[in-house]
């Protein structure tokens, strides 16, 4: 008996070191697998030394249990790298419905004797259990495009938010203070799951990864607040580890969009993308074909490459890598400029990188290769819009007026891999397509470059 609790502890301790390592592992590219290897294999461990507890008396509803959530979770990890954003909302919708249910157990297991920190801590995790369960499913439906991407806003609309919230903790208070009120409890969860709805209704599409990141911060902190509940030191270490990185990772993406929290989260940003996209009338601009783009980028000297969400949707990276080897093996110095927030995802670019084995040290972040764009030959953009767009550093009435961007415009020479003079995601236009320097090469990124490189190799490829 006493010999497997010390199991399932040193078990868990191992579990909790795992985590750490993982998440220190996954902030660099070159060791970001191991961080996978260590995230899994904590997570396995903490699975089976909970499967070890005496406490457990039928094993027959877990083994149900675990042959649903594999069933459900195996397509779940299939699903296209541009579709990451929204399949881990549903990973946070998952989890945060599960908090919200272990919380209503034990509270119906316990009431009406629950004593007061535990019922305000057990408050705490089935309010933030509930919110992040709907507020999840509406982020990823909004992501799926399933629902509309476009802000909805009415008058009042935080009031009625902050009022929702505020009723939710103000019946949190009451049942702190008189736990045997216990048909106020339900009502404890039906406010937050509405208010969860009404949190993402005013948020544009634009921000849902910063969302979905804020969500996961509190699926941490609910499952921490579970922990307390149960007193599970794993699950307090595990939740307070996922609270905190969610957190950080929605403040530095806010900080790369160059928008406050508050701004994300009630700025209902996204709402001008129909009136400025709209509005816009045809101006010229000059385009070019493969055979002139590859002439242009053989010419070069030094060429930079800022991939963005267009390359991930058209799959282009193993494109990339061959116009990369047949451009190095002619002697130009390629390299990759990389935004924090171009695609739909962090690390979105590096990891499509990594994929086509392009070497981690010719992808420089936005920061370390501004510099170097007015020596720079060709800026070749490839399915990247907002994050190149000069109005963030030039037009105080842009809606992304202060994002920083890559300087691509400041290359001698700018090439464009689009379809169409479509607008990015957050829905306005880039005058860096109208600039005299600028060519548009019209056309889907993996056919574009491929048939880029096509020319090069004189037609073998
Ligand atoms: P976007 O500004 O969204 O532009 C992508 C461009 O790719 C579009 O203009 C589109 O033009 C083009 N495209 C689409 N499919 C293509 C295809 N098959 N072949 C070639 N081009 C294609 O992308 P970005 O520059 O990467 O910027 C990312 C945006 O997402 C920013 O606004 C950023 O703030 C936002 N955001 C990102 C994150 C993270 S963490 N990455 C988080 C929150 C928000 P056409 O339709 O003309 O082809």
């Amino acid at each position: 008996m006493i010999a497997t609790e010390h199991l399932i502890e040193v078990t868990y301790l191992i579990a909790t070191a795992l985590f750490v390592l993982s998440l220190k592992w996954l902030s660099s590219p070159v060791t970001a697998r191991h961080g996978v290897w260590a995230g899994e294999a904590g997570m396995l461990l903490a699975v089976a030394g909970t499967l070890l507890h005496q406490g457990i008396v039928d094993y027959k509803l877990i083994a149900i249990g675990l042959v649903l959530g594999t069933i459900i979770g195996v397509p779940l990890g299939r699903v296209a790298m541009t579709a990451v954003p929204q399949r881990t909302a549903l990973s946070h919708a998952f989890g945060a419905l599960c908090v919200t249910l272990v919380g209503t157990s034990e509270f119906y297991l316990r009431a009406p004797n629950v004593p007061g920190l535990m019922m305000g801590v057990l408050s705490l995790e089935v309010i933030l259990g509930a919110l992040t369960f709907t507020g999840s499913l509406m982020a990823a439906g909004k992501l799926q495009e399933v629902l509309r991407q476009r802000p909805i806003t009415y008058k009042g609309q935080n009031f009625v938010n902050l009022g929702l919230l505020a009723i939710a903790i103000g019946i949190a208070a009451i049942l702190v203070l008189h736990p045997e009120k216990m048909y106020l409890f339900p009502f404890m969860i039906g406010i937050p799951l509405v208010f969860g709805v009404m949190m993402i209704i005013p948020i544009g599409g634009a921000d849902m990864p910063t969302v979905i990141s804020l969500l996961n911060s509190y699926a941490g902190l609910s499952a921490a607040a579970m922990g307390f509940v149960l007193q599970s030191k794993l699950l307090i270490i595990a939740g307070a580890l996922d609270g905190a990185s969610g957190f950080i990772l929605s403040v530095n993406m806010s900080k790369a969009m160059n928008r406050s929290f508050t701004n994300v989260l009630f700025g209902a940003f996204g709402q001008e993308q129909a009136t400025v996209a709209g509005a816009k009338e045809a101006r010229p601009v000059r385009s070019a074909s493969p055979e002139e783009a590859a002439g242009i980028l053989t010419a070069a000297s030094k060429v930079v490459i800022v991939p963005g969400y267009g390359m991930a949707v058209a799959q282009a990276q193993h494109k990339v890598r061959e116009l990369y080897d047949a451009l190095t093996k002619r002697g130009v110095d390629v390299k990759f400029g990389i935004h924090p927030v171009a695609g739909r995802m962090p690390g979105h670019m590096n990891v499509l990188l990594a994929e086509a084995d392009i070497p981690y040290d010719k992808l420089l972040a936005m920061d370390e290769i501004n510099g170097d764009f007015p020596q720079t030959d060709v800026a070749l953009v490839i399915g990247a819009n907002d994050v190149t767009n000069p109005a963030a550093r030039e037009d105080t009435s842009s809606p992304i007026y202060g994002m920083p961007i890559l300087d691509v415009d400041k290359a001698h020479t700018v090439m464009v891999i689009k379809r169409s003079m479509g607008a990015g995601f957050a829905g306005i236009e880039n005058p860096l397509y109208y600039l005299d320097k600028t060519l548009m090469l019209f056309g889907d990124a993996k056919n574009f470059v491929g048939a880029i490189v096509r020319e090069i190799s004189g037609g073998h490829n």
